[in-house]
């Protein structure tokens, strides 16, 4: 067996297809190159959703969602402030009934928005904003964080952000939802468990070591010998390699695209996007010579780590905002597998010791 279950099927779904060969991701039919150019993330909700959920009047429902979610925030204790964000998040989420049906589903969708802003402001002692339910959840998010309207442009790219990782086949997070759900538990149990998956630094942790990266590398000029000494100390370079991806993640060049249009809009320094764009030319250039054998090549998280930055997140708070997002597939997939109602339960080889037999 291979201990990472790569090769492995353990589901059939009709979510969405991640295509390591090609990199290309289609979600429900859709590719993502054309799901990002035309879509909201309130539209890929009721794309996901179809079928598993009642669809009608959806982006409003969620809106009212939000309101219903910050009720919540009133009980925020002092010990949960200070815990790192998808932590103190986690834990406000973990208090949301269990349901599975729709107005349960939205109130976990509204939930890592609603609970990560307001944290970020109790955290540096300001008073958490209402949701506005009459926004969209990239507008409102944005809103709830900064206490100002945001502009078009940001709402853009939150949105452009929140649609690229809405789903992505059966990765750990995905997988731990689908667990949960074919034990029949509720959707509340289903999104902590991909939750809990998604924080480690492998997964959606990485954004943030992104950035201590570029801020390590200091310069353009500096990016190769520092990316050097880390690779020889044996550390990852965060942002890069995937399990299924054999060549570019197509996330990563959808972001790429969103990164551009603030930096054009000088919601980036050009001197930040010049360093990120010679560590990745320079790690691409090392993974290639390092790792001949095995195709290394630009993840979703890389860009995620600029265009979060630029947004005004606070890179401890980014696997907070990548949930934001992700919590629609959660969702959707929890509901197909509890749905399918059978039971994940695999097996394991024992390779520990066996009782002596008496002689
Ligand atoms: N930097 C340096 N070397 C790497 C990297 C990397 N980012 N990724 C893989 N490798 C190397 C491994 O060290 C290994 O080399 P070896 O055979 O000489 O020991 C080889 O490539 C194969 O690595 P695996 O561990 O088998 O690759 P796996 O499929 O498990 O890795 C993973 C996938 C975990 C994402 C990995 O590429 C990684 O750690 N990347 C950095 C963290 C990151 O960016 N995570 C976000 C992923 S995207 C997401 O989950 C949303």
């Amino acid at each position: 067996m291979k201990s990472g279950l790569e090769d492995v099927v353990a589901a059939e779904t009709v979510l969405s297809d991640v295509d390591g060969k090609n990199g290309r991701l289609i979600v429900r039919g859709v590719s993502l190159d054309e799901l990002v150019v035309h879509n909201s993330y309130e539209d890929v909700l009721d794309l996901l959703f179809d079928g598993f959920f009642d669809t009608k009047g959806l982006r409003a429902a969620l809106g009212r969602a939000r309101v219903e979610v910050f009720a919540h925030v009133a009980q925020t204790d002092p010990a949960l402030v200070v815990l790192p964000p998808v932590d103190g998040m986690r834990a406000l989420l973990a208090r949301l009934d269990d349901g599975q049906g729709r107005d349960a589903a939205l109130r976990l969708v509204a939930a890592p928005a609603v609970f990560t802003t307001a944290l970020l402001r109790l955290k540096v002692g300001l008073t958490p904003i209402t949701p506005n339910a009459a926004l969209s959840h990239a507008a409102d998010s944005l809103r709830m964080m900064s206490g100002t309207m945001p502009s078009a442009q940001q709402v853009s790219a939150l949105d452009r952000y929140l649609v690229t990782v809405a789903d992505h086949g059966l990765n750990a997070s995905t997988f731990a939802a689908r667990v949960v759900a074919s034990t029949q538990a509720g959707l509340t149990s289903s999104v902590l468990a991909a939750l809990s998956a998604l924080k480690g630094p492998l997964h959606g942790g990485a954004p943030g070591p992104v950035l201590d990266m570029l801020d390590a590398a200091g310069t353009p000029a500096n990016a190769l010998a520092w990316l050097e000494s880390a690779l020889a100390n044996g550390e990852r370079l965060m942002g890069f390699g995937h399990r299924v991806y054999r060549v570019r993640d197509p996330r990563a060049d959808a972001l790429k695209g969103a990164v551009r249009v603030l930096a054009s809009s000088g919601a980036i320094d050009p001197a930040r996007l010049a360093l990120a764009e010679a560590v990745e030319a320079a790690a691409l250039d090392l993974l290639k010579r390092k790792k001949p054998d095995r195709p290394l090549d630009t993840n979703v998280e890389f860009y995620t780590a600029l265009l979060l930055e630029a947004l005004g997140f606070p890179r401890e708070a980014f696997t907070c905002v990548f949930a934001m997002g992700r919590v629609g597939g959660w969702i959707a997939h929890a509901r197909e597998q509890a749905m399918d109602g059978r039971l994940i339960r695999p097996m394991s080889v024992y390779v520990g010791p066996v009782p002596q037999v008496a002689a």
